[in-house]
């Protein structure tokens, strides 16, 4: 069935046609052109990325670590939070350099933070060695807009959101061979009140089933094992679809896929988890044992404030029900600190939450203001200095908490699937277990891949440590 958010395949095919123009040209071209391709923020933006890759590798292009050599360097920028931002900048500022040895090099600047106005200002006025800036709503149209900045005079802007469309059919190269990136929705309809992403990536709409099921088939019959759908909230998946279906199904029809792999997915919204998700995942025997669920502040007050659409007790209950169906569950999620106007006593309903539930592991965030966002309004009167006191209050607490939640798999068989290579000679391999966790592991490369029981022999809060066992195969 069609769905109603898609581009026509003619204009898919018009990008092809540029891409095919592109290719030629660079193949009429001495040595190789080169891309330099540098991702920040979430799996989207890396997931973004490799269709940008994908793109450039049908225009000709070969890929370099190495910013002096490229003839193109793409800037996939994150705008969720401040700090983000200015490490972007420290990097566009660089390149002043790069540009001045190679006066041919391309620079284009994409991502969140090309859709943010301020930052589309300060692009055009201040960094003038940017040639193309285009939003995550206009990734589709890349190759037409690369065209563009390479043949006309001037710089090109294309950092309109109003675009809220899927793209099916252009080309992705994805970087690993394990694990892979699947979008299912792109845009969020949320609106958490300090949340950037509604104003950076549009409208929330869902990808047609089938065309998911058939790039999971197909990410599968590569040897991929481990697939992570991608949306800002999975939850609400199958909205505005022309036929009636839902995230439950949906990973009830991939669980279906033949062959041995894994099913993950982020990120679930409190308010939208629930019993039909939770039965789905406990009958799916892919769906990994793992739900990432973002609770961000344990005071009601607070949480109105943000929009989240819940309160403390309706979350704990919510994780209270997914433990009763998956006894096994880990349990990660979000927390932000120092929310505005944020007491003390409310951070301690956060610290309330957090012992109660018994996280496995959490992402800590600073509050940070950003432009154009509902909290930006809000008062302010906690400082700085307590915001980070409490922070590290926070920290401690859960570090204590993961670690004592690991040492429990300590001296313990458990399945493991080895996804990459490390930089560590003493456990050169990287592996998961079925819930998520970070095992860094002894053995050989050709074990990248599999499926295998790996000992714990010990670890610390954020990963486990272990000796892979091949024969237990
Ligand atoms: N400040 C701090 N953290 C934020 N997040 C989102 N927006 C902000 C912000 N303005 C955090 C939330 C979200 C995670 C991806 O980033 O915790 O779940
Ligand atoms: Fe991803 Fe949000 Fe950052 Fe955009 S702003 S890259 S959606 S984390």
């Amino acid at each position: 069935m069609k769905n109603k958010a898609e581009i026509p395949a003619n204009e898919i095919e018009k990008q092809r046609d540029i891409m095919r123009k592109i290719l030629e040209a660079s193949q009429a071209r001495q040595a190789k052109p080169l891309a330099y391709i540098d991702t920040y923020g979430c799996q989207q933006n890396v997931s973004d990325s490799e269709k940008i890759q994908g793109m450039l590798a049908e225009m000709g292009y070969g890929f370099t670590t190495d910013e002096f050599a490229a003839d193109i360097i793409v800037i996939n920028t994150c705008a969720i939070r401040e700090n983000a931002e200015n490490r972007v900048f420290g990097n566009i500022g660089a390149l002043v350099h790069t540009k001045k040895k190679k006066p041919t090099q391309t620079i284009v600047f994409c991502g969140c933070m090309a859709a943010v106005p301020e930052t589309i200002e300060k692009v055009r006025e201040s960094h003038k060695h940017v040639d193309l800036m285009f939003s995550p709503n206009a990734l589709w149209r890349f190759p037409e807009l690369l065209h563009r900045t390479l043949t006309e005079k001037g710089r090109v802007f294309e950092t309109a959101i109003d675009d809220s469309a899927i793209a099916e059919g252009l080309p992705a190269k994805r970087d690993g061979t394990v694990k892979a990136w699947l979008p299912i929705m792109y845009g969020c309809d949320n609106y958490c009140s300090y949340c950037i992403v509604p104003y950076t990536r549009g409208r929330e709409r869902s990808r047609a089933p089938q065309a998911i099921v058939e790039e999971a088939k197909a990410l599968i019959k590569d040897g991929y094992k481990d697939i992570t759908l991608l949306g800002q909230n999975v939850n609400s998946y199958g909205a505005g679809l022309s036929e009636k279906t839902n995230f439950a199904s949906l990973i009830k029809m991939i669980n279906e896929i033949e062959g041995q792999f894994l099913i993950r997915f982020m990120t679930s919204h409190p308010k939208d988890a629930g019993v039909e998700l939770f039965q789905a995942m406990a009958q799916s025997e892919k769906a990994a044992r793992h739900i990432h669920l973002p609770f961000q502040a344990g005071s009601d007050r607070i949480l109105k404030l943000m929009n989240r659409g819940y309160t403390h007790e309706e979350y704990v209950e919510k994780i209270a029900m997914a433990r009763k169906l998956m006894p096994d569950i880990i349990i990660t999620s979000d927390v932000i600190v120092g929310f505005p106007g944020e007491t003390q006593a409310e951070f301690e309903d956060t610290l309330r939450l957090i012992e109660k539930v018994q996280f496995d592991a959490m992402f800590t965030f600073l509050y940070s203001k950003r432009p154009g966002t509902p909290a930006e309004k809000l008062e302010d009167n906690v400082t700085r200095a307590e915001k980070q006191v409490r922070f590290e209050r926070l920290l401690d607490m859960q570090n204590a908490i993961s670690e004592e939640k690991h040492k429990k798999y300590i001296g313990k068989s458990v399945q493991v699937l080895v996804d990459d290579r490390s930089h560590d000679e003493r456990y050169p391999l990287r592996a998961r277990t079925n819930g998520g966790r970070l095992v860094h592991l002894n053995g050989t490369e050709d074990l990248i891949g599999r499926f295998l029981q790996a000992e714990i022999t010990h670890c610390n809060s954020w990963a486990l440590y272990g000796e892979a066992h091949t024969n237990a195969l």
